[in-house]
């Protein structure tokens, strides 16, 4: 099965074109195409994501990218097609919202031949609505041209699926020099806990069966990728803020440093798999406060002890999870599963600790927000026959896993 994926849930526009085949006990992926455009530096004047700037520039960029996509899998060719108006006026009534991406989506899919593929996959939710709609819109588009099926498809869903595949700390070369990579995800032992940790979440879910899921903890108030980006802002560091804060403690790690500062590790030895991190923001405000010159250093070790609570918080509950769901595979996912010092603990605390369960971390280039993860979600999905009509399909920004 061949199924082109689009993702725009927050600041990343990505198509992704992935051939799919096996089933639940092993599948082969061959990414064909892989094209992404990151809004990060339009966003950054923000200090964070603005919605309807991300809409606009998901618009004006998802026809480029398709394009890119396309060419990179050698799906691109020209050729004339002849748009009834009945279904012009279709498209043109779903693109309506969208005024930057009607004309060049109606002068592309009339110059250029339908690909073959068989599906098309799109992030439905969660993230934010005005970027989830121009995807979703897109999609209803391109299924209503192409006469091709649409899958609707769960962001953390995408991170989930995404990071059970290869093994562990494989890193499966993907975009660039080698568009052909192939991922494979194969001797999956369930259930599986999914710590899911991005700018917009924080929790734990089972999935007992594949692609059904049960939630088991969350956090209470801020995510962990949103304390990140927080406290990277109390520091005067640019946005996003986790790759800046895992920079300086990574800097105060290799120096042999032990952070000069304590901070606190909320909610860790009680008896739920929920978490907080208002109150560890709020913990590095009050301390910056006691603060008036603020050095090199001392940023380096707040951002040094801040990452040690977030990392032994995190595997305090997981570690809970693990024990009342006798998870047989833990996964990691979403973007702040990049940072060096989780993946380092998780991977030390799992062979130490769970020998005989496996731990499965994406690839880096898999963990923060991508087309390939919807795919592979979007195949599964497939295979099932969760297909979406058009005409139903919504985006969702709050919709959830279990
Ligand atoms: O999954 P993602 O790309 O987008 C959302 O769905 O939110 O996650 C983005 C989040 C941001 O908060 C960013 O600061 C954080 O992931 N992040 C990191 C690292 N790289 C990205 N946090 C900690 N360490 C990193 N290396
Ligand atoms: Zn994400």
């Amino acid at each position: 099965m061949r199924i082109l994926a689009i993702e725009t849930s927050c600041d990343e526009t990505a198509i992704a074109i992935v051939e799919a085949t096996g089933d639940e006990k092993a599948a082969k992926f061959r990414v064909l195409g892989n094209a992404l455009l990151s809004q990060v530096e339009t966003h950054a004047k923000y200090g964070g994501v603005f919605p309807s700037l991300a809409k606009r520039e998901h618009a004006k960029n998802l026809v480029p990218i398709l394009e890119a996509a396309l060419e990179e899998a050698e799906l691109l060719h020209e050729d004339t097609q002849v748009i009834p108006d009945t279904i012009r006026n279709q498209v043109e009534k779903i693109l309506e919202r969208e005024p930057e991406l009607g004309e060049p989506f109606l002068d592309f899919v009339s110059e250029s031949e339908r690909p073959d593929i068989d599906a098309i996959a799109v992030t439905a939710g969660p993230g934010l609505e005005p970027a989830l709609w121009v995807g979703i819109n897109f999609a209803r588009a391109l299924s209503l041209l192409w006469g091709k099926p649409l899958v609707a498809v769960n962001h953390m869903e995408g991170h989930v699926i995404s990071a059970l595949a290869n093994g562990n700390h494989v890193a499966p070369p993907l975009a660039g020099s080698d568009a052909r990579a192939y991922l494979e995800i194969k001797n999956v032992e369930i259930p599986v806990l999914a710590l899911l940790i991005s700018g917009g979440h924080t929790e734990l879910v089972v999935m007992r069966k594949w692609l059904s899921y049960e939630r088991v903890g969350q956090t209470r108030d801020d995510a962990v990728g949103e304390a990140f980006d927080k406290v990277a802002r109390m520091l005067a560091l640019p946005y996003p803020g986790g790759p800046e804060i895992s920079r300086l403690a990574e800097a105060s790690r290799s120096a042999g440093d032990t952070p000069s500062f304590t901070l606190p590790r909320p909610m860790m030895h009680s008896d739920v798999c929920d978490f907080s991190f208002a109150g560890l923001k709020t913990a590095v405000l009050y301390l910056l406060k006691t603060k008036t010159d603020l050095t090199a250093k001392e940023k380096q070790h707040i951002a040094h002890e801040f990452e040690n609570a977030v990392a032994e918080v995190l595997w305090r509950k997981t570690e809970l999870a693990l024990g009342r769901t006798g998870a047989r595979t833990l996964v990691l996912g979403g973007g702040v599963s990049a940072n060096a010092h989780i993946r380092r603990e998780f991977a030390r605390n799992m062979r130490r600790e769970y020998p005989d369960r496996a731990l499965r971390i994406p690839a880096a280039s898999l963990t923060t927000d991508n087309a390939i993860m919807i795919a592979l979600a979007g195949f599964y999905r497939a295979r099932q026959n969760d297909f979406a009509s058009a005409d139903a399909l919504q985006a969702d920004g709050n919709a959830r896993l279990g």
